[in-house]
């Protein structure tokens, strides 16, 4: 049989001593081996930076997917096509999600007059396409894909940058990813950019739908 006193708390050298002894002796075993605080969990610090801009957590996932961008979690690396009717919100978290993870956002008109300008571009065909290190050399969010000219007239050759400029990103990622916002449906997508780029859009980039009213006119 198992006595009790069995269960007993074995002594130990602080039994008995004075609270000045004890205070000291804590002190002394904290100084040893000090208490890391812990990271912060990407995601909850995500969730936090959308609490203090007054935003409300709509999708709930959102927090989630701009601490992937920083951390590297999403599965293969994919980027992501936030679409929606306009209002929703896709702006305003597509600039958040770049501040949290430190991507570059740019609207796809910007992109699309940039493009067209460089002596580079011009030059060249799909293809043989160098565009140079800004378009395709990191990260990048795309503001509100489909607002842009869908052709430019280059030398007599009509010519649809964005779909090319997405084809070049798709040839490095997923060294590189791509995220953008649209208001364009899966179908307009490819009415526009053809079915090359959908193929390619949708294995580089996870999609996700933003619903609801539209928040300007409340
Ligand atoms: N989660 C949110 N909580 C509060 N206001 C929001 C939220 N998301 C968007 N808004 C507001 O709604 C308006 C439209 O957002 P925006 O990102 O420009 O929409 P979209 O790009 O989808 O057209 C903006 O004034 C924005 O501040
Ligand atoms: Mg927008």
């Amino acid at each position: 049989m198992i006595a009790k006193t069995d269960f007993k708390r074995p002594r130990d050298a602080m039994d008995g001593a004075t609270f000045e002894e004890l205070t000291a002796f804590l002190a002394q075993r904290a100084a040893v081996a000090p208490v890391a605080p812990k990271p912060e969990v990407p995601a909850l610090a995500a969730q936090r930076l959308m609490v203090a801009r007054g935003l409300d957590i709509v999708p709930a996932s959102w927090p989630g997917i701009m601490a992937a961008m920083k951390t590297d979690t999403m599965p293969m690396r994919k980027g992501w096509i936030l679409y929606g009717p306009t209002g929703t919100g896709k702006t305003v978290r597509a600039r958040l999600a770049g501040e949290f993870a430190g991507v570059e956002v740019v609207t796809a008109r910007h992109l699309f007059d940039e493009l067209i300008t460089l002596p580079f571009y011009q030059a060249s065909r799909i293809g043989s396409l160098t565009i140079s290190s800004r378009m395709k050399g990191s990260d990048l969010i795309i503001d509100d894909l489909g607002t842009e000219p869908q052709t430019a007239t280059i030398y007599g050759n009509v010519r649809n940058p964005m779909a090319e400029l997405l084809e070049e990103r798709y040839e490095v990622w997923p060294h590189i990813r791509t995220y953008m916002t649209t208001n364009l449906t899966s179908q307009e997508i490819e009415e526009r950019y053809g079915e090359r780029v959908v193929s390619r859009l949708s294995e580089m980039c996870g999609t996700m739908l933003l619903y609801g009213a539209d928040r300007r006119k409340n």
